[in-house]
């Protein structure tokens, strides 16, 4: 493995390759954040942004979780199956920041993609499950999360990044770069091509 990713030493417990990660068109969104950060320069020297690990279980992800929605009871055994699925299945694209002071995850975004017939077998991507841990929030970091997943999907192919959200939120996407569907302001929509189909 190259200098470039000696941060990444245990590759195979990534739900994905962190290299996707690498290089991302942040010249397209920067206008969003002020200051202006990165997933590969995040502000502060202790966080990190990475693919979900298997052994996140332990550095808090479900607690992260359970800010966002009901988790449940989920075994480390579930876990680890759940991921597995996941990593298998392909196209789960869950990203998350690490505090690496103290060793926990303190903020998360998921991009799934999904592969169309249509549009000549496009790609989208869909966004899931954004939460930053409460401690933390106000910081950009949510910002900074969303942005990385979005980025993500532009590099991956998609033709467009969508999510649901509640009337509260609406405003938050909207500052960054996501435009509510004509009649259902709740569905908002990035698209990455010029002439776009719907
Ligand atoms: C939504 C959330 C991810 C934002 O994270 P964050 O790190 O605090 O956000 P940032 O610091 O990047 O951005 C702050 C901006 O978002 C706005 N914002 C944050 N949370 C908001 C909310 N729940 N409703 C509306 N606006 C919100 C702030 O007013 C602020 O606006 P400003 O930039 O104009 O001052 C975080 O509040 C959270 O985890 N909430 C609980 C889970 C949730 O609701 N997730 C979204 C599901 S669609």
């Amino acid at each position: 493995m190259g200098r470039a990713c000696s941060k990444y030493n245990d590759q195979d417990e990534f739900l994905y390759d962190p290299k996707l990660l690498e290089n991302l068109d942040w010249a397209f969104v920067l206008q969003f954040l002020n200051p202006p950060i990165t997933n590969e320069q995040p502000g502060e020297e202790w966080l990190l942004v990475r693919p979900l690990k298997l052994s996140d279980f332990d550095r808090g992800y479900l607690q992260i979780l359970s800010q966002l929605t009901n988790v449940g009871n989920v075994s480390k055994a579930n876990f680890e199956s759940q991921f597995q699925k996941m990593r298998n299945t392909g196209g789960h694209y869950i990203t998350v920041i690490e505090d690496t002071k103290i060793n926990k995850i303190i903020g998360s975004a998921s991009l799934i993609t999904e592969f169309k017939f249509i549009h000549e077998c496009a790609l989208r991507g869909r966004l899931e499950d954004v939460v930053v841990n409460n401690t933390y929030r106000g910081k950009q970091l949510g910002k900074l999360i969303v942005l990385t997943v979005t980025l993500l999907s532009k590099k991956l192919g998609c033709y467009k990044m969508s999510l649901d959200c509640k009337d509260a939120l609406i405003p938050y996407y909207k500052s960054l770069g996501y435009k509510s569907e004509p009649g259902n302001s709740n569905s908002m929509m990035n698209r990455f091509e010029k002439e776009d189909p719907s």
